[in-house]
């Protein structure tokens, strides 16, 4: 079997979220977070769970910390809950929650794993929701001032700092579907939404310059490669539609300083715009957002394939039989890390990527011997590193791999009954066990390499079967 060895100095990490994995809802002055308050709404979350515990990470947060350093991790992706430095959103910035941090910074570096926080990973404190959320512009200066005195304590040990992750999903998700907090149904302020959380990314990065000059700054974007079901050019077309306001939206800004007319004139065209001005954006706004940045993090879970249906308008299908699917219903698909990573070095030409998250939800049994045997997310995590190992060989600058995730933890809307961790958790007792996924991985960060498959083995994405419409959440 051939090993496919990565780049030396290659980063390998895993990654993790505050509200799904901390709990202590309502220890040392925490503030609710408009996550509380989502699932506080009968019928939000599938479960009817909320993370009131999640995985105790706040008590247990030392475990944690030994437990990626016997894997042998270089680095950890967590994030930072703005509910615990701002209780209240803005004011008067609460000692015990920047005390936590700082605590689980120092034991990260004393365990030889590099931090690298994530300062807004979706949990907007409540009160600031009350005021309009991330719909009002003056959300960019609360978010400032929020990222001020994070960047004041932990600058001088933290060198890789997260703006935002995955503003496509704060602005669709939270405000035009209404799937995630804070739940509205509203296009047009999802477009405000978007243009608040990047330029709020671009003011979060001049903060970060000015205070921690020699640290790395980036965002973290998930990216779903579109491809038309058939070469037809109404599907061809659906699949530009998918990528104009799923992936180009956010990237052409930071990267090209305009948003991309194509996707303007489709969003128009629904009346989610007055015109091809967008009212939202001030002079100086697109200079600020496209200020640059040292890396772009990419997460990456699956592809979306498109087609114009019988009404002429796009959707995406899938042709994948259900055992292709994971538990989410996403389509594996590893050769659409390979062209995300060759496409966006294409486009963009960032310095630097890291996949900031990648990794499947898969429920596995304790087996009768007491292992977690999750041979199916061992199979995803191969593929898909093999097909960055291939990206990093064709040119691409890849840096490092975060997995999704270190836990099984909260999974947002879904509540506990989505499972990423490579280490399971107890919901009863929060006692953690290693899957056989967490011993896998731990063989790759030590060898530095992975081990191709046999011909037999390799994932041939399937064309089997009728092609059926699906819910794209990627
Ligand atoms: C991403 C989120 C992460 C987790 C994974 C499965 O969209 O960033 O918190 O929910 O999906």
């Amino acid at each position: 079997m051939t090993l496919h060895t990565f780049p030396d100095r290659f980063l390998w990490g895993s990654a993790t979220s505050a509200s799904q994995i901390e709990g202590a809802r309502f220890e040392d002055r925490r503030g609710e977070s408009i996550w509380d308050r989502f699932a506080s709404v009968p019928g939000a979350i599938a479960d009817g769970s909320n993370a009131d515990v999640a995985c105790d990470h706040y008590h247990l947060w030392r475990d944690d910390i030994a437990m990626m350093s016997s894997l042998g991790l270089d680095a950890y992706r967590f994030s930072i809950a703005w509910p615990r430095i701002l209780p209240d959103g803005t004011g008067q910035v609460n000692a015990a929650g920047l005390d936590f941090y700082d605590g689980l910074v120092d034991s990260l570096l004393e365990a030889g794993v590099q931090p690298f926080p994530t300062l807004y990973h979706w949990d907007l404190p409540q009160a600031l929701q009350d005021r309009g959320g991330w719909g009002e512009r003056s959300i960019v200066d609360a978010f400032a001032a929020y990222v001020d005195p994070v960047v004041r304590r932990l600058g001088d040990r933290v060198s890789n700092w997260v703006t935002h992750n995955e503003p496509w999903c704060i602005a669709v998700l939270g405000h035009e579907e209404g799937r995630q907090a804070p739940g509205h149904r509203d296009p047009a302020e999802a477009l405000r939404v978007a243009h608040h959380v990047l330029l709020s990314h671009g003011r979060a990065t001049e903060v970060i310059r000015n205070l921690a000059p020699d640290a790395e700054v980036g965002i973290v974007q998930n990216h779903c490669p579109a491809y038309p079901a058939t070469d037809s050019p109404d599907d061809r077309d659906a699949a530009r539609w998918f990528d104009g306001f799923f992936n180009r939206w956010f990237l052409d800004p930071i990267y090209r300083g305009e948003y991309p007319a194509d996707a303007i004139a489709d969003r128009v065209a629904r009346g989610h715009l007055p015109g091809a001005d967008l009212p939202f954006v001030h002079d100086g706004d697109l200079e600020t957002i496209a200020a640059p940045i040292d890396f772009l993090g990419v997460n990456y879970y699956s592809r979306v394939v498109m087609r114009r249906n019988d009404e002429g308008r796009p959707e995406a299908v899938t042709m994948a039989p259900d055992d292709e699917l994971t538990d989410m219903g996403w389509e594996l698909y590893p050769s659409g890390l390979y062209d995300t990573l060759m496409q966006l070095r294409r486009d963009y030409r960032p310095p630097k990527i890291y996949i900031t998250e990648n990794g499947a939800a898969y429920t596995d049994p304790v087996a009768a011997d007491g292992g977690i045997h999750d041979a199916r997310r061992i199979s995803y995590l191969r593929s898909h590193l093999l097909e960055a190992w291939r990206a990093i060989a064709d040119g691409a600058p890849l840096a490092g791999y975060f997995l999704w995730s270190l836990l099984d933890n909260w999974e947002w809307a879904h509540g506990y009954e989505k499972r990423f961790g490579i280490v399971a958790v107890d919901l009863d007792t929060r006692r953690r066990t290693l899957k056989d996924s967490a011993r896998w991985y731990r063989d790759v960060v030590a060898a530095n390499a992975v081990e191709g498959f046999e011909s037999d083995e390799v994932h041939v994405p399937s064309t089997r079967g009728e092609s059926r419409a699906i819910d794209p959440r990627v």
